[in-house]
């Protein structure tokens, strides 16, 4: 089954091809007009992709004509809602254009069958979702089949890279450039202080960690900064990641599972990837392509939704906080 998917939560236009679970065409077209206000700036965002959206999707229909398409799969939530709105319309457009199905798609659950594109993992397995909105921490008993167990309780884990970054001058977004800065950097330069989670035994916190940073940096001089900013990047990034895996180790524990799925953008960390594969014996990561936001992961989602006799109504709209 082919479906024609679109991506648009947030500040990537993405526009895809698939069938079933294999990936024909994926185009996305990464935002570059918010890196100087460090952050996304959601007027600009929405703007962006009617711009990109039409270029994306006449690209993709190079490769697999339009009456092939069998079904149309969007992102509508979580999200941004002026972004979501988008692909929304776009999407049911289509739709109608080529009388053919279409289903609204939850982010998270794309973030979840990104996995499925390269990996055959058997059920159930945990699902640590990592990116710029969301730190949640999934069981999955089956496809379709969640209950999410631990979640964030104040930034998520890619904010708070993203705002280290902003606080060390290194330009959004910067969980890459922390990445990249902190290989040739000593982790144990700066000690951060274990978060104190006040409710939930698998949630997160990382405000505490990114204030820790703030104080730190106070009375540092601009020089010194300069001069130990991998040592600051790789401690920072430490401390972010341990508390990510921490928490995953003891869900493994309480739930018996040891079979481990790390997903959405931040699952493209380096160190983050090296300490799981060290530490859990089954640990799958998206392919690099589909960690950051991918209308890849919302097709095959679509596919499997579609082929199962999920439909979605022409009233569906932008849910800005929909949960899994
Ligand atoms: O999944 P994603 O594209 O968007 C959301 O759904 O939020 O994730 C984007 C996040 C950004 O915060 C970005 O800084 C982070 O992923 N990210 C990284 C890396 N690559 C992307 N964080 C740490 N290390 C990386 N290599
Ligand atoms: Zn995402």
């Amino acid at each position: 089954m082919k479906i024609l998917a679109f991506e648009t939560s947030c500040d990537e236009t993405s526009v895809a091809i698939v069938e079933d679970f294999n990936v024909i065409v994926n185009y996305t077209r990464q935002q570059l007009v918010h890196s100087e206000f460090g952050g996304v700036v959601p007027e600009l965002a929405a703007r962006e992709h009617i711009r990109y959206i039409y270029q994306l999707t006449k690209l993709a229909l190079k490769e697999v004509s339009l009456s092939e398409i069998e079904g149309i799969a969007f992102t509508y939530g979580p999200g941004l809602a002026s972004s979501l709105l988008i692909g929304i319309t776009f999407g049911k457009t289509i739709s109608q254009l080529i009388n053919k199905p279409f289903i609204g798609i939850n982010h998270l659950e794309g973030h979840i069958f990104s996995i499925f594109i390269n990996n055959k993992v058997d059920f159930p397995f945990l699902c640590l979702i990592v990116s710029g909105g969301h730190t949640e921490l999934v069981l999955v008993e089956d496809f379709l089949k969640y209950k999410v167990i631990g979640y964030t309780l104040d930034d998520a884990i890619g904010e708070a890279f993203d705002k280290g970054a902003k606080m060390l001058n290194l330009g959004y977004p910067g969980g890459p450039t922390i990445d990249k800065l902190s290989k040739s950097g000593n982790k144990d330069f700066i000690k951060f202080p274990k978060p104190k989670i006040k409710s939930g035994k698998f949630n997160f916190s990382f405000s505490g960690i990114k204030t820790s940073l703030r104080l730190y940096l106070k009375d540092k001089s601009e020089e010194f900064i300069k001069e130990h900013i991998s040592d600051i990047c790789a401690s920072y990034q430490e401390a972010l990641i341990d508390t990510v895996l921490d928490t995953t180790l003891k869900a493994i524990k309480e739930y018996n599972i040891s079979r481990i799925c790390v997903v959405a953008g931040v699952s493209l960390n380096s160190r983050l990837r090296e300490k799981f594969k060290e530490q859990i014996d089954e640990v799958y990561f998206p392919l690099p392509e589909y960690c950051m936001d991918n209308a890849a992961m919302i097709g095959v989602a679509g596919a499997y939704r579609l082929k199962k006799g999920y439909r979605s109504n022409l009233d569906i709209s932008a849910e800005p906080n929909l949960e899994l």
